[in-house]
Formats: C-alpha cells, sequence, structure tokens
C-alpha cells in the first residue's frame, strides 16, 4: 500500500472539446492564405512519443542546455522562490520537474504540484508517477490549454509557475505579451516565474536542431497530416508533404512547414472541406522563436514582472530566468 495522496485531475479540455478546438483550428488554419496550423496539435501519442525522441539528438541541444542549467541552480531557484505550489504549464513528462520537486521538497515549502498540460493521458501518467514518489505532495492536474486555462490552476501559498523548454518560443509576439500578463495576474504579489528560453545563435546550428539527420523531426512534423486523417477523416498523403526548417532572421524564430511535393488536393471530410495545394506552398505548423537577454527582459517588464536571476549554460545556448511582480 502507498501512502500517497490519490492526486486529483480536473479535465477543463475533454475528447469533445479538443475535437471541436480541433476542427475550429484546421478550418481556420486550412482556409487562409498562408496556410497555418497550431503546433499544440503535434502531441498525439505517436507526436508525444517522437518529441521525446528530439530531446535526445545530437543536434537538438536545448533539452540538455536547460537541464544542464536547471541541475545546478535549482537549490538556488527553491532558496529565492520558497515557493509552495509549482505549476508547471505544458508539463508533458518532464524528468526536469523532478530536479525541481526534489529541490523544493529538500528546503520543505513545497505542499503542492499542479501541472497543467493538453494530453490527459500524459498528465494522468505523470500525476500518478509524482504522487508515488512524494508522498505528502498534494497532486493536482489540470487537462487544459495553458493560454486558455492557467486562471484554473489552483493556487494557494506562494506559486512559481514553471514555463521550460522554451516552449513560450511557440507563441508569437502577440500572444506572447498577452500570456505573459496572464501569468503576472496569476501570480499574485509574492509568486514567481521561471521561464526557459532558447537563445539567438548561429542559424547553422538552429536549423539542424529542427532538420536533424536522422529525421525525427521530419517525422514529428509529419506526423500532424497523420493526426487530421484520424481526428478529421482528411486524406493527406504524407509522402506528397516535405519538411522544411527555416531561420528567419527577422522575426528571429525557426519556421517549421510541410511543403507541398506537387500540385493537389486534399479532403477533410469531417469538416466537409477540400483545399488544394500547389507544389511547393507551404504549410507553417510551427513557430519557435529565439531570445535574446534585452528582449526577454523588456516582455517580461511589458507583463509587470522583474527579471530577478538569468542563467545561462556554459555555452550561451539556453537561458533560464526567474522573474517576479515587479
Ligand atoms: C517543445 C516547442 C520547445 O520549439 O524546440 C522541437 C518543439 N519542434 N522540434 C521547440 C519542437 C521541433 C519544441 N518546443
Amino acid at each position: 500500500m502507498s501512502s500517497a495522496l490519490e492526486p486529483r485531475i480536473d479535465v477543463l479540455l475533454g475528447p469533445d472539446d479538443l475535437r471541436h478546438a480541433l476542427r475550429a483550428d484546421v478550418l481556420a488554419g486550412l482556409t487562409r492564405a498562408p496556410k497555418e496550423l497550431p503546433p499544440k496539435w503535434f502531441y498525439d501519442e505517436a507526436g508525444s512519443a517522437l518529441f521525446e525522441q528530439i530531446t535526445r539528438l545530437p543536434e537538438y541541444y536545448p533539452t540538455r542546455r536547460e537541464r544542464e542549467i536547471l541541475t545546478s541552480e535549482v537549490a538556488a531557484i527553491a532558496h529565492l522562490t520558497r515557493a509552495e505550489t509549482l505549476i508547471e504549464l505544458g508539463s508533458g513528462t518532464s524528468e526536469k520537474t523532478r530536479l525541481l520537486l526534489a529541490a523544493l521538497s529538500g528546503v520543505g515549502t513545497l505542499r503542492r504540484f499542479v501541472p497543467l498540460d493538453l494530453n490527459e493521458r500524459v498528465l494522468r501518467g505523470s500525476t500518478v508517477a509524482i504522487a508515488g514518489r512524494y508522498p505528502g505532495l498534494e497532486v493536482h492536474g489540470v487537462v487544459g490549454d495553458f493560454e486558455r486555462h492557467l486562471g484554473r490552476a489552483p493556487v494557494e501559498g506562494i506559486p512559481l509557475v514553471a514555463f521550460l523548454g522554451s516552449t513560450i518560443g511557440n507563441l508569437k509576439p502577440v500572444a506572447r505579451a498577452a500570456f505573459l500578463a496572464k501569468i503576472a495576474a496569476h501570480l499574485g504579489t509574492n509568486g514567481a516565474l521561471l521561464l526557459g528560453t532558447d537563445l539567438v545563435k548561429d542559424p547553422a546550428r538552429l536549423e539542424a536542431a529542427y532538420d536533424d539527420a536522422a529525421g525525427v523531426t521530419a517525422a514529428f512534423n509529419l506526423n500532424l497530416l497523420s493526426v487530421l486523417n484520424r481526428e478529421l477523416g482528411a486524406d493527406f498523403d504524407p509522402g506528397a508533404f516535405e519538411h522544411v526548417a527555416r531561420w528567419d532572421p527577422g522575426a528571429e524564430w525557426v519556421e517549421l512547414a510541410l511543403r507541398s511535393r506537387r500540385d493537389q488536393r486534399v479532403r477533410v471530410a469531417g469538416l466537409a472541406l477540400e483545399v488544394a495545394f500547389a507544389q511547393g506552398e507551404e504549410l507553417r505548423t510551427e513557430v519557435s522563436a529565439k531570445f535574446r537577454r534585452e528582449g526577454v527582459e523588456a516582455e517580461l517588464e511589458a507583463a509587470g514582472l522583474e527579471l530577478l536571476r538569468w542563467w545561462t549554460d556554459a555555452r550561451g545556448d539556453f537561458a533560464l530566468s526567474l522573474a517576479v511582480p515587479a
């Protein structure tokens, strides 16, 4: 018998809501020019497994770099924040969470862990694992979309919101500003934000990180078409599209797209929609913004947050920021 508290899970986005949100995104994204879909739909079972593989690729440095920083700074983070509730956004299955949980339990302040993720199965798995490992810790998972449901994450005591992995880079500047403001509102006066951001660097390294030699990122990108085929009865032929990863020096983001190899028409039965793709036409599937310290500081400030600590790995590839209400 385990003495662990039973984890609680609030499902704010059930299967029907998810289907509905996917339908709305696909209808809007495939009927506009240029075509674009939000990256959150990458993460079905297959996509989540492919992303785990990406994090271990030699070219994909962000996960290792962030772990390196977290490993050396986690005790400082625990002492500086004295957090009682750890809220993790887009948590996935990450072992980075465990580093944080261990350090926060070490200073003795942590009482509650609140992971928020779109994938209910992933979330259930991680809440059960964490609850088993930290008896006495209250685990309260939230199945939801962090942009929509952060306000529903329970805050009692001093909160620490962790938004790691540079997932913030998936948001474009306007959405980023709105979301940072929501986070700031959720922190009250005594909370803190721990933010992971990938940094601007040599474009060749950036593009390689999103176009690995083993083709895992290409498979991850193309898997989105399988999601649409399965969930919406579409008839995409993944072989008719090509993976594209390109650094945009103006926007300072890496852009992922699927480029049509020929003129073709695709039916999306579930939406009673037929979409034409011209040869060479791209469907943008993700932007992954890269950051500079001045930019992060300015964006935090605009949201009413003050940069308390800025840590990077030895090579200066990735940064962790600790920010508090200004
Ligand atoms: C999980 C959004 C941070 O942008 O680097 C990895 C996703 N996409 N390879 C990133 C991703 C292609 C990843 N984030």
